[in-house]
């Protein structure tokens, strides 16, 4: 079968990662890359052997059936609009846009037009995270009752070259990192009812640490450290905590509680694991050998399923459903600690099917 033709826009830092991905695929053919900064297209077009364009080039482009839009949170919404407008499918890095009205606008133009929009993270679709929900699914912790979830670091400002945008709307650690966390939890334990969360920034400026710009501040214009419980419609309560504003700490990603046992899930900002279970019973942890394909960093996955599932007339996975979701879910924490009150959202989507048991 011919290879779907996809367009990259936004040629920066995780650029590389998914068109090693693009490039290596059965299903795909990279037809182009494009960047408002021509420099830092032509550098993947060397580094890869894809022509670079003008982004609008390659929204005009009738070979080009995908647009993957790795553009700058705040740039994801405009990006995405054109290239669904132009009649082309889009797969957002995440978050799949800055404000959830933003996000259901994508999802009502995609449906009209008969398009699909998918959104990263395909982290979930990794070895670590499916393994987890076999096991979850397989009633290996019983029933689950609740969660506790940390990201906590320093922030990006002292290895991203252009860190500006982890400290406006639509950065800061929620947001950035909420994405892989969130699109976990989904996974293992399908759709957040309620929210309710409390937020703070600890400084009101950074200063970028490496790069060309080294040396210069930049303003925070988000919250840097979010609390926030989530009751899951399933029945689990959940507690994620996302902070640029932790040097260091102990704490595990995600932990998942049952009536009959933990699970330590791995990082979800990760393909693989490690993954811990300890049982009711057990006096020690056992460690999980994978049980499913691609541990290793294989971003670009979820653009690969969509392809293959715009083929076989199937649901992608990563999709904007649960994107906008998670969108929404983020959302209510910030609103939630604005208002001071306890948030309801929108019906929630089914979870994605699990991935295949045999690599593609
Ligand atoms: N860097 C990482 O490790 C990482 C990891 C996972 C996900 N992401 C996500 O990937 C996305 C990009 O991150 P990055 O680190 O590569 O950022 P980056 O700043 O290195 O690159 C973004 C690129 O998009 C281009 N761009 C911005 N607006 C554009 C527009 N309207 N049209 C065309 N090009 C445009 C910029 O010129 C830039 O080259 C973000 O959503 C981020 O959350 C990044």
């Amino acid at each position: 079968m011919a290879k779907t033709g996809v367009a990259v826009i936004g040629c920066g830092d995780i650029s590389g990662i998914y068109l090693k991905t693009l490039t290596q695929s059965a299903d795909v053919e990279v037809r182009a890359v494009a960047d408002l900064d021509a420099e830092r297209a032509s550098r993947r077009s060397s580094e890869f052997g894809v022509p670079a364009v003008d982004p609008r080039e390659a929204l005009g482009d009738p070979r080009v059936e995908v647009v993957v839009n790795l553009t700058v949170p705040s740039a994801h919404h405009q990006v995405a609009l054109d290239a669904l407008r132009a009649g082309k499918h889009v797969y957002n890095e995440k978050p799949l846009a800055v404000r959830p009205d933003q996000g259901w606008e994508l999802l009502e133009v995609a449906k009209e037009h008969g398009l699909r929009v998918g959104a990263a993270p395909d982290t979930v679709l990794g070895a670590g995270v499916q393994t987890c929900r076999d096991l979850v699914d397989s009633g290996a912790i019983g029933t689950p009752v609740a969660a506790q979830a940390f990201m906590m670091c320093p922030g990006h400002e002292g290895w991203h070259p252009n860190p500006d945008f982890y400290y406006q709307p639509g950065g800061g650690p929620l947001f950035d990192m909420g994405p892989y966390y969130l699109s976990a939890l989904v996974t293992l334990l399908g759709p957040v009812d309620r929210v309710v969360a409390s937020a703070r920034s600890a400084f009101s400026e950074r200063t970028i640490g490496h790069g060309g710009r080294k040396g210069q501040p930049i303003p925070v214009e988000t919250p840097t450290h979010i609390v926030a419980a989530l009751d899951f419609a399933s029945g689990p309560t959940v507690q994620l905590t996302t902070s640029f504003d932790v040097l260091h700490h102990t704490l595990p990603p995600i932990e998942l509680y049952g009536s009959e046992g933990t699970l330590q899930v791995p990082d979800p900002n990760g393909f693989g694991g490690p993954i811990r279970l300890r049982r009711r019973g057990e006096d020690a942890w056992a460690e999980v050998p994978l049980a499913r394909p691609y541990a290793e960093n294989t971003r670009g996955l979820g653009v690969v399923d969509m392809v293959r599932a715009i083929r076989e007339g199937r649901p992608h996975r990563a999709s904007g459903a649960l994107a906008q979701h998670v969108l929404e879910t983020m959302q209510a924490a910030l609103d939630s600690d604005r208002d001071g009150r306890r948030v309801t959202l929108p019906d929630g989507p089914q979870r994605p099917e699990p991935m295949p048991r045999e690599a593609w």
